[in-house]
Protein backbone atom coordinates (compact mmCIF):
# COMPACT_ATOMS: atom_id res chain seq x y z
CA UNK A 1 0.00 0.00 0.00
CA UNK A 2 1.31 3.52 -0.95
CA UNK A 3 -0.60 6.02 0.31
CA UNK A 4 0.37 8.11 3.00
CA UNK A 5 -1.08 11.01 4.96
CA UNK A 6 0.76 14.62 3.99
CA UNK A 7 0.22 17.21 6.47
CA UNK A 8 1.75 20.58 6.05
CA UNK A 9 1.78 23.02 9.60
CA UNK A 10 2.26 26.41 9.60
CA UNK A 11 5.10 27.21 12.07
CA UNK A 12 3.70 30.28 13.09
CA UNK A 13 -0.12 30.19 13.61
CA UNK A 14 -0.02 25.88 14.07
CA UNK A 15 -2.57 25.52 11.44
CA UNK A 16 -2.55 22.31 10.29
CA UNK A 17 -3.79 21.22 6.31
CA UNK A 18 -4.11 17.69 4.57
CA UNK A 19 -2.59 17.40 1.53
CA UNK A 20 -5.19 15.04 -0.66
CA UNK A 21 -3.63 15.30 -3.84
CA UNK A 22 -0.30 16.76 -5.44
CA UNK A 23 2.15 18.66 -3.15
CA UNK A 24 2.13 22.20 -3.86
CA UNK A 25 3.72 25.21 -1.92
CA UNK A 26 1.34 26.85 0.26
CA UNK A 27 2.12 30.36 1.97
CA UNK A 28 0.61 30.92 5.45
CA UNK A 29 1.45 33.92 7.64
CA UNK A 30 3.57 34.60 4.79
CA UNK A 31 5.95 31.63 5.56
CA UNK A 32 5.99 28.60 3.52
CA UNK A 33 3.85 25.78 5.05
CA UNK A 34 6.41 22.99 6.06
CA UNK A 35 5.42 18.93 5.02
CA UNK A 36 4.80 16.84 8.56
CA UNK A 37 7.28 14.24 9.05
CA UNK A 38 5.83 11.00 10.55
CA UNK A 39 8.36 9.93 13.45
CA UNK A 40 10.77 12.59 13.22
CA UNK A 41 9.94 14.39 16.59
CA UNK A 42 12.54 14.32 19.05
CA UNK A 43 10.18 12.23 21.31
CA UNK A 44 9.67 8.98 22.80
CA UNK A 45 8.77 6.92 20.34
CA UNK A 46 6.72 4.12 22.54
CA UNK A 47 4.70 7.00 24.07
CA UNK A 48 3.74 8.15 19.99
CA UNK A 49 3.05 5.28 17.75
CA UNK A 50 0.35 3.44 17.29
CA UNK A 51 -0.07 -0.08 18.68
CA UNK A 52 -2.80 -2.22 17.82
CA UNK A 53 -4.13 -5.95 18.58
CA UNK A 54 -6.15 -8.05 16.01
CA UNK A 55 -9.46 -9.62 16.49
CA UNK A 56 -11.23 -11.29 14.35
CA UNK A 57 -11.29 -9.04 11.40
CA UNK A 58 -11.19 -5.77 13.54
CA UNK A 59 -7.84 -3.94 14.98
CA UNK A 60 -7.96 -2.24 18.42
CA UNK A 61 -5.30 0.53 17.78
CA UNK A 62 -3.55 2.43 21.18
CA UNK A 63 -1.31 4.68 21.77
CA UNK A 64 0.14 4.70 25.04
CA UNK A 65 0.04 8.62 25.39
CA UNK A 66 -1.13 11.20 28.33
CA UNK A 67 -4.25 12.91 27.48
CA UNK A 68 -3.86 16.19 29.56
CA UNK A 69 -5.50 19.45 28.34
CA UNK A 70 -2.67 20.86 26.99
CA UNK A 71 -0.77 17.38 25.73
CA UNK A 72 -2.93 14.69 23.77
CA UNK A 73 -3.26 12.70 20.84
CA UNK A 74 -5.39 14.45 18.66
CA UNK A 75 -6.59 12.38 16.00
CA UNK A 76 -5.83 8.20 14.92
CA UNK A 77 -5.96 7.66 10.96
CA UNK A 78 -5.95 4.49 9.08
CA UNK A 79 -5.22 4.56 5.64
CA UNK A 80 -5.11 2.34 2.95
CA UNK A 81 -4.90 2.95 -0.76
CA UNK A 82 -8.48 3.56 -1.27
CA UNK A 83 -9.46 4.16 2.13
CA UNK A 84 -8.84 6.66 5.09
CA UNK A 85 -10.50 7.03 8.52
CA UNK A 86 -9.88 9.50 11.17
CA UNK A 87 -11.08 9.65 15.07
CA UNK A 88 -10.42 12.84 17.01
CA UNK A 89 -10.18 12.82 20.26
CA UNK A 90 -10.14 15.44 23.18
CA UNK A 91 -8.11 15.97 26.49
CA UNK A 92 -9.14 12.94 28.74
CA UNK A 93 -10.91 10.57 25.97
CA UNK A 94 -9.72 6.88 26.17
CA UNK A 95 -7.39 7.03 23.82
CA UNK A 96 -8.44 4.48 21.58
CA UNK A 97 -10.53 2.89 18.11
CA UNK A 98 -11.36 0.40 16.48
CA UNK A 99 -10.83 0.04 12.69
CA UNK A 100 -11.01 -2.56 10.27
CA UNK A 101 -8.03 -5.47 10.31
CA UNK A 102 -6.25 -4.81 6.43
CA UNK A 103 -2.77 -6.27 6.10
CA UNK A 104 -0.69 -3.06 5.06
CA UNK A 105 -2.38 -0.41 6.21
CA UNK A 106 -0.75 1.99 7.95
CA UNK A 107 -1.83 3.70 11.24
CA UNK A 108 -0.71 7.26 12.33
CA UNK A 109 -1.37 9.76 15.27
CA UNK A 110 -0.98 12.98 15.93
CA UNK A 111 0.11 14.61 19.15
CA UNK A 112 -0.40 18.13 19.50
CA UNK A 113 3.36 18.55 21.06
CA UNK A 114 5.16 15.82 19.23
CA UNK A 115 3.69 15.27 15.59
CA UNK A 116 3.28 12.81 13.75
CA UNK A 117 3.67 8.73 14.04
CA UNK A 118 3.12 6.13 11.74
CA UNK A 119 3.12 2.43 11.65
CA UNK A 120 2.33 -0.23 9.18
CA UNK A 121 -0.37 -3.59 10.13
CA UNK A 122 1.29 -6.45 9.92
FE1 LIG B 1 3.44 13.81 22.92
Amino acid sequence: MKKELILKKCNKCDTLIKIIKKDTSIICCEEEMHIVKPNSVDASFEKHIPTYTVSGNKITVCVNHVMDIDHYIEFITMITDNKEETYYFNPNDKLEVQFEYIKGSKLYSYCNKHGLWVCEVK
